[in-house]
């Protein structure tokens, strides 16, 4: 048992957040046992940390682990980054030492950010994926993972046979889904393109007969929106991933820019989640998130960092560019605070062990140096939060009440 004193910043839903100065939060088991007003004399033994706001822990819906060392490698367009940067780079990831030591660096980085739970696609060789969850085991990271699905239309070094791929899946799917409560396995189809439709359908059948979750892209770029058309008889891009049964309640469809009515209906028939990812939409030059259109269909989504056309792992960064990258509709400090924790717990389906700090729930929480926020209400704190939140430094992150992260100030 431990006891940590703070002042606690949480989320109640899209609009509203609640801050409570001088806390007490005793944490039993990977549990929040107890909040209550700190009292030196019934809580002589703490774990001081009263210059810090205490957050619940980030949740990045979107992100590629085998990415990580290329951020910031620029090319301003989907289809030729993927070429120039992602591949090569993905490709070295087919060996042992390579992708083991990427995925020691990226769960380092992804605790120093005060992310807790993450979304993670690795690259195209289950030795990545293994790699990725031996090291999301052993540091306790709660955690999707899936392996990139390639069978057409890349990189010869990055494509697999379609039986091949959906076998090593769907074993890796059987190691991992039950080892740890915090751990499952996600079916990871990169995009339509490199895709086969054999492949979609394996996918979809495995994950329907199962429950299993899948992520992939949908209507990022402009010309990856032609090319689908072309490969796939002019269906729709959201369209050809319903004729394969992939548009399910537990699919996450990254970055959905450029969706035309008829398949935010049919998404939202399918109950699957959209997950927006501002900073690389940006990077990328691939469009603006047709958000009032979103909010209109009453589409469920969150925030991902989708690291490596993403630049940072910070998903304070990530929420202050929803805000940034949103020129028509209004985005308020509080929606953005949502999007990286509750909303995204919500959305995973979560939001009964994550997502806020409340007792009962995971200790999963982020300590930020925040000592010249802490005089002020709940508005103010959670407006600068997000504005500039990403500059103050992360003192310690918790996941089931264990430290993953601990500055060394
Ligand atoms: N579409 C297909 N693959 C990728 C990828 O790795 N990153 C992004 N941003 N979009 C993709
Ligand atoms: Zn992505």
């Amino acid at each position: 048992m431990k006891i940590y004193r703070s002042h606690i910043l949480s989320p109640i839903d899209d609009t509203n957040v609640q801050y409570l100065r001088d806390q007490a939060i005793t944490i039993d088991a990977g549990s929040i046992l107890r909040i209550e007003d700190y009292d030196p004399l019934r809580n002589p033994k703490i774990i001081d940390r009263s210059d810090c706001l205490c957050l619940p822990g980030f949740i990045d819906l979107h992100v590629h682990l085998s990415q990580y060392r290329i951020r910031g490698c620029y090319e301003p367009a989907l289809l030729p980054w993927l070429k120039r940067h992602v591949f090569p780079e993905e490709a070295r990831s087919s060996e042992r030492p390579y992708a083991l030591a990427l995925a020691e660096e990226f769960f380092a980085a992804l605790a120093m950010a005060g992310t807790t739970t993450a979304v993670i696609y690795t690259a195209p060789f289950p030795i990545a994926c293994e790699m990725a969850f031996q090291t999301a085991h052993e540091t306790g990271y709660r955690a999707l993972i899936g392996m990139t699905m390639m069978d057409q239309n890349s990189d010869a070094a990055l494509l697999g046979e379609t039986r091949t791929v959906l076998r090593q899946s769907i074993e890796l799917y059987e190691k991992w889904h039950d080892a740890s409560d915090r751990l499952d396995y996600i079916f990871t189809p990169r995009f339509a393109p490199t895709c086969s439709p054999a492949l979609l359908e394996g996918v979809a059948d495995y994950a329907a007969a199962h429950n299993a979750w899948i992520q992939t892209h949908l209507s990022e770029n402009p010309d990856e929106i032609i090319w689908v058309k072309e490969l796939f008889d002019g269906d729709s891009y959201a369209e050809v991933y319903d004729r394969y049964g992939v548009l399910r309640p537990k699919t996450l469809l990254a970055h959905c820019i450029h969706l035309s009515n008829r398949e935010m209906k049919l998404i939202k028939k399918r109950d699957a989640k959209i997950v927006h990812c501002p900073d690389s939409n940006f990077f990328l030059k691939s469009g603006e998130f047709p958000l009032a259109r979103i909010r209109e269909h009453g589409l469920d989504y969150a925030l991902g960092s989708d690291v490596g056309a993403g630049t940072t792992l910070s998903m304070l960064y990530q929420a202050k560019m929803y805000n940034f990258r949103s020129s028509l509709s209004r985005v308020d400090p509080a929606d953005a605070l949502y999007r990286i924790t509750l909303g995204a717990a919500h959305l995973l389906g979560w939001s009964d062990r994550v997502g806020s700090i409340e007792a009962g729930k995971s200790a999963d929480l982020v300590f930020l140096e925040a000592a010249s926020l802490l005089d002020s209400n709940a508005e103010d704190i959670t407006s600068a939060l997000i504005f500039r939140g990403h500059e103050l430094s992360v003192a310690e992150t918790l996941i089931n009440g264990k430290t993953v992260h601990l500055s060394k100030n």
